[in-house]
This record gives structure tokens, C-alpha cells and sequence, in this order.
């Protein structure tokens, strides 16, 4: 299993262009599932899960070709294999996405239940519940999730919460379902609103993506389409927090600012500069960070995805930082990890308490997790010393190139293999 090990101190700074996003990506491959003809995919970063994505599809019969940069795929015909079998989704929650596409063109599905990142529980009772208000007969059965439908209904249905691929899934099943669909307490993040874009390119009646409400018109089939995936929100604010946390200068380039916004606010709050212009977001650390709250939220709150790299920062921050946790219960891995590295921090429930600043030193720490990964790397580039972080395979799941993107900013970072 490879590991980083990072030389620190660094101070980060320089340009660093912003991948697309794998949370983007992950749907918009599935989507490709809703039509036979061609589906046209650029921006899409070259991380472990994409491939992922790429090789259920291909299990499920969709043909798939690099060009140019960009990823064609042509899932023709009905006759293939509706089934994702455990050994590809073990890997990764999302390959629930193909639920709703299968079941909603194929008439049928059968997937195994998700793995992925070990944050918590992570039912899919909503993706469930929903496909059931659309008329699919679900079954469970040794570890796979099976549905049948001749032709999904339109209905109205109401998310318990507000969950990301729950409502990438439905919106998905939605668009071939006969008749009208109404979701409520729909998430609203922007990776939502880039999947809308791609189905309405692809002859999708859909309304209100990005809102509670979506409401979508069920169209007898979808044609192919050409896409751009969003930048990496989650991606672009680790490189953000990395400059802030070592006193660097770092410009991100490619961004949406507007879909970093809590973010940057608290960046701001707790001493960075953060400039804004033509699409780059610039970021420096030029003065002591002081402690700042943080409580996770669904979009257009503080994004999860964040919060583990924040706790990197807040433990160079003077004064007591309260994050809490409120989207994934299992989510503070990464605490005992840092706490190796010299952090001082308390954990109540959902709530750590960070106390800064802390020196951090250098040391032997282990990845448990995706975000919770990117959290040790910011500790190693602003700890005195040699830091190595095993199991990074989590990283390699959601960071396109992080080690290059990291030298290309001053940083001291070798992946060793083995
Ligand atoms: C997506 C993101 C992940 C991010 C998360 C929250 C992808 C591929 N992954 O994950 O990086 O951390 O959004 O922003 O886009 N829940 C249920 N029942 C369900 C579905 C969800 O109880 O059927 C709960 C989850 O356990 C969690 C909360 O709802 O507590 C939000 O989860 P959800 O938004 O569904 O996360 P994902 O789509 O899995």
C-alpha cells in the first residue's frame, strides 16, 4: 500500500488549477445508463473512483472510450447485465447511482448494498423509499437490493433528510417515470444542479434542481449529450485551507467561488485574505489565525466534505475552535491521528473541541478515510519534521495528482510504493 511522506514546514503558494469534481462525476457517469446513444464527459478528474464508475458501467454493458481528454460512453440497447455486483460497489457507496438509471430504462436492477468510506452508518432507506413512491418493487436480499418496474410511475415524495445521491437517484428515475414527479427537502448542492444540467441536455423537463423542490416531467426516452463536469469544490478548498494553515499564497484557478461560500467566509474569519477574480480564488496567510466555529450543514452550509482539513487548521488557530458535526455521526477519525501529531482536542458527541495553537510535529500517522486523509497531509505541510501517512490508497479514491499538485506548490511530498 503506498504512503505519502511529506517534509514540513512548507508554506504553500503558486496557481493550482481545480479538477472537476468527483461528486459531479459520479452521477453524470451514471446518467449515461438513461439513453443508447452517446453521452460525452469532460473535466472528469483521474481519481480511483472514477475508474470505479467506469468499470460498473462497463460491467453493466455500456461501451466506453477515451477521446480526447473527454470519456464517450454508449450505453446501446436493453440487453444487458442489470446487476452491480459487490465487488465493484464494495469500494464505493456511490455505485448506488446506477439504482435509479437501471431500474428506470431496464425495468430492473440489482445492486449490491454500498460501501465506501467507514463514516457512519450511511443507510439507503431514501433512495428505497422513493423508487417505491414511484411505483418499484424493491426487495432485499443477501446483501443486494433488487427493482422491478415495468415503467416507473410519477409521484410525489419527501426526503426524511436532505441526501445527495438520494436525490441524484430519484432525479435520475424520475426523467423515464410516466407522468409528473415532485421530490421535497431535496439536497441542493451544486453537484445536484450539474446532473440536472446534463438530463435537461439530454431532453430532461426538469425544474428547480439547487431548490427543496424539484419537480420533473418523465419523458418516454433521453437522447446523448456533450458535458462539462464542475470544478472540485472539495478539492479546490483543501489546496485553500492548505495555503491559509501555512502562512502561504495560494490561487486556485478553474473554481466557483460561489460554491465555496462558507467556506471562504470562514477562511476570512479566521485571518486569511481571500481575493476573488475571474473565476480564481486567491488565499493568503499572512497573519495568525485566530479559532473560528464551524457546524457542518447540507448545502449551503459548511460542506462535511471540509471539515476534517478545517480541524488541520484550527489547531494552528489561537483560541478554542468548536466543530461540530452534524451530516455523518462516525466523522471525527482523524482526531486520534492528529492528536499524534501534537493537537490538543476533546471530543463531546458530535462536537470537538480544538485548542490552539499547537505546535505539530511530524509523525507516523494513518489514513482512515477519504477527507480525513487530506486532513493529515495539511498537518504534515505545516508540522517541524517527517511526516508518513499510510494507507493513502483513501486519498488516490477523490484527489486527482495530489502529490504533483502539492510539489507544483512548494511542498515536499514523495508517494512511496509498497
Ligand atoms: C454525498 C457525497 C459525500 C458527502 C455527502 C454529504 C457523493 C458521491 N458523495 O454522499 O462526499 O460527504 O454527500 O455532503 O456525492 N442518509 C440516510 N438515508 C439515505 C441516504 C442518506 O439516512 O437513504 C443520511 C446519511 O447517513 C447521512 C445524510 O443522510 O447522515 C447525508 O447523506 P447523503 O447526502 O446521502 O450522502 P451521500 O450522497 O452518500
Amino acid at each position: 500500500m503506498d504512503r505519502f511522506r511529506i517534509q514540513g514546514p512548507t508554506r504553500l503558494a503558486g496557481r493550482v488549477r481545480a479538477s472537476g469534481a468527483k461528486n459531479a462525476s459520479l452521477p453524470a457517469l451514471a446518467a449515461c445508463l438513461l439513453t443508447s446513444e452517446p453521452v460525452i464527459l469532460g473535466r472528469l478528474p483521474a481519481v480511483r473512483d472514477i475508474l470505479t464508475m467506469r468499470r460498473l458501467l462497463e460491467h453493466l454493458g455500456v461501451i466506453t472510450e477515451d477521446v480526447g481528454g473527454a470519456l464517450r460512453l454508449e450505453a446501446r440497447g436493453k440487453a444487458h447485465d442489470d446487476e452491480a455486483p459487490y465487488e465493484l460497489v464494495k469500494t464505493m457507496r456511490a455505485s448506488v447511482l446506477s439504482l435509479g438509471p437501471l431500474v428506470a430504462r431496464r425495468g430492473h436492477a440489482r445492486v449490491s448494498l454500498p460501501g465506501g468510506c467507514a463514516i457512519g452508518v450511511r443507510p439507503i432507506d431514501q433512495h428505497l423509499a422513493g423508487l417505491a413512491a414511484l411505483g418499484a418493487d424493491i426487495h432485499l436480499e443477501g446483501g443486494y437490493v433488487e427493482a422491478r418496474a415495468d415503467r416507473l410511475a410519477g409521484g410525489r415524495f419527501r426526503f426524511d433528510m436532505p441526501t445527495v445521491g438520494g436525490t441524484e437517484n430519484l432525479m435520475m428515475a424520475a426523467v423515464l417515470a410516466r407522468g409528473t414527479t415532485v421530490l421535497d427537502n431535496c439536497a441542493r448542492e451544486p453537484e445536484i444542479v450539474d446532473l440536472a444540467r446534463l438530463l435537461v441536455k439530454m431532453g430532461a423537463d426538469i425544474e428547480g434542481a439547487g431548490s427543496p423542490t424539484v419537480t420533473i416531467r418523465g419523458a418516454d426516452e433521453l437522447g446523448g449529450a456533450e458535458h462539462e463536469i464542475i470544478p472540485d469544490r472539495i478539492e479546490g478548498g483543501t489546496y485553500l485551507i492548505g495555503a491559509a494553515m501555512t502562512g502561504g499564497d495560494v490561487t486556485l484557478e478553474g473554481a466557483c467561488p460561489g460554491d465555496l461560500g462558507p467556506l471562504l467566509d470562514t477562511l476570512g474569519e479566521v485571518g486569511a485574505t481571500v481575493d476573488l477574480a475571474d473565476g480564481a480564488i486567491r488565499v493568503r496567510g499572512d497573519e495568525p489565525l485566530r479559532a473560528a466555529d464551524v457546524e457542518t450543514a447540507p448545502h449551503p452550509g459548511f460542506p462535511t466534505d471540509l471539515q476534517a482539513q478545517y480541524m488541520a487548521l484550527a489547531t494552528l488557530a489561537e483560541g478554542t475552535s468548536h466543530i461540530q458535526e452534524t451530516v455523518f455521526e462516525n466523522r471525527f477519525q482523524h482526531v486520534p491521528e492528529l492528536a499524534r501529531m501534537g493537537a490538543v482536542i476533546d471530543v463531546t458527541g458530535n462536537v470537538a473541541r480544538v485548542y490552539g495553537p499547537t505546535p505539530l510535529s511530524g509523525s507516523p500517522v494513518m489514513a482512515t478515510d477519504l477527507r480525513a486523509s487530506a486532513c493529515l497531509v495539511l498537518a504534515a505541510l505545516a508540522a517541524s519534521g517527517e511526516t508518513e501517512i499510510q494507507r493513502i490508497y483513501h486519498l488516490d479514491r477523490g484527489y486527482e495528482r495530489m502529490e504533483e499538485k502539492l510539489r507544483s506548490l512548494g511542498a515536499q511530498v514523495e508517494r512511496v510504493a509498497g
